[in-house]
């Protein structure tokens, strides 16, 4: 069968962006509409194909169906036990960028680092020698971690940690995470998320959870000077900024998404 045959079979079945990164990846090949009229698929992959189309029609994400996302530019092996790294996400990763010119870091957590994305990310877009530690409650996470350090081929050290608790107080000059930030409700509400894991999700009933105890033990755990870059759900600001821990620092400003939404609460201690 030609390619385009089954693209054109297929192409009401997969949202279209979805249905292109699937093919890019499944066929190994860069440019899809470019071979799609010449390029014929063999039996095998015919049928390796529908069973990707009846997981994907059980509404399983494209990434975990073929074990990879894009962020930042690059891709990153994911799976089931990690959450799949959002676009939303790479303005803290720009954020970091910014912060790191203006105050020249030696070392950077990535707390709840999940498949590493935003450490690698940073990693790879600095010029200076930083040292950089991404930790997670997550062993399996984790495990998607070291095969992306791997992948990327970059210099990051692994913790397995209970929010800060491994660490040392007053160890670093910028923790940078994304915290899970679900409120209950949306969280059973909203079956897209269904997929992923409990645990990069959850936050309690009002997904603050993490984001205030973050807030309130990463002061302690922040050298004189240096900064928490944290990511905040769509709606969250309002409540954050009432939390008086927010005053332990000396300097706080937020950064706006791609849609004008408050995303990224930076505080300076
Ligand atoms: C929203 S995900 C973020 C993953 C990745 N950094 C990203 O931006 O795509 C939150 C991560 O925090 C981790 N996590 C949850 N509870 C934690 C805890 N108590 N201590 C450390 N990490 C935790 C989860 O395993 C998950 O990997």
């Amino acid at each position: 069968m030609k390619l385009n045959d089954w693209l054109y079979k297929n192409n009401k079945v997969f949202c279209l962006s979805d249905l292109y990164f699937l093919l890019k990846i499944f066929l190994k090949e860069k440019n899809i509409s470019k071979i799609a009229d010449n390029y014929f698929l063999n039996k095998n992959q015919i049928q390796q194909l529908e069973n990707i189309r009846n997981l994907y029609k059980q509404g399983m994400p494209i990434a975990y169906i073929v074990g990879e996302e894009e962020f930042y530019g690059e891709r990153f092996f994911v799976n089931k036990d990690v959450l799949i790294p959002r676009p939303s996400t790479e303005i803290l990763v720009e954020e970091v960028l910014k912060i790191i010119d203006r105050s020249l870091p030696k070392i950077i957590l990535d707390l709840g680092c999940g498949c590493l994305n935003i450490a690698i990310s940073i990693a790879k877009n600095t010029a200076t020698n930083i040292f950089i530690v991404g930790s997670d409650i997550s062993y399996p996470a984790l495990l998607v971690s070291k095969k992306n350090i791997k992948k990327h081929n970059v210099n990051i050290k692994l913790v397995c940690s209970d929010m800060l608790l491994a660490f040392k107080k007053e160890s670093f000059d910028i923790i940078v995470s994304n915290p899970p930030y679900v409120e209950e409700e949306y969280l059973k509400r909203n079956k897209y998320l269904y997929f992923e894991p409990r645990l990069a999700l959850a936050a309690g009933e009002d997904g603050l959870y993490f984001i205030f105890k973050i807030i309130k033990e990463g002061y302690n755990y922040l050298k004189k000077g240096g900064h928490l870059v944290i990511e905040v759900g769509a709606l969250q600001r309002k409540k954050i900024d009432k939390f008086g821990e927010i005053s332990l620092y000396r300097e706080n400003y937020w950064v706006k998404d791609y849609s004008n939404v408050d995303r990224v609460l930076v505080l300076k201690k």
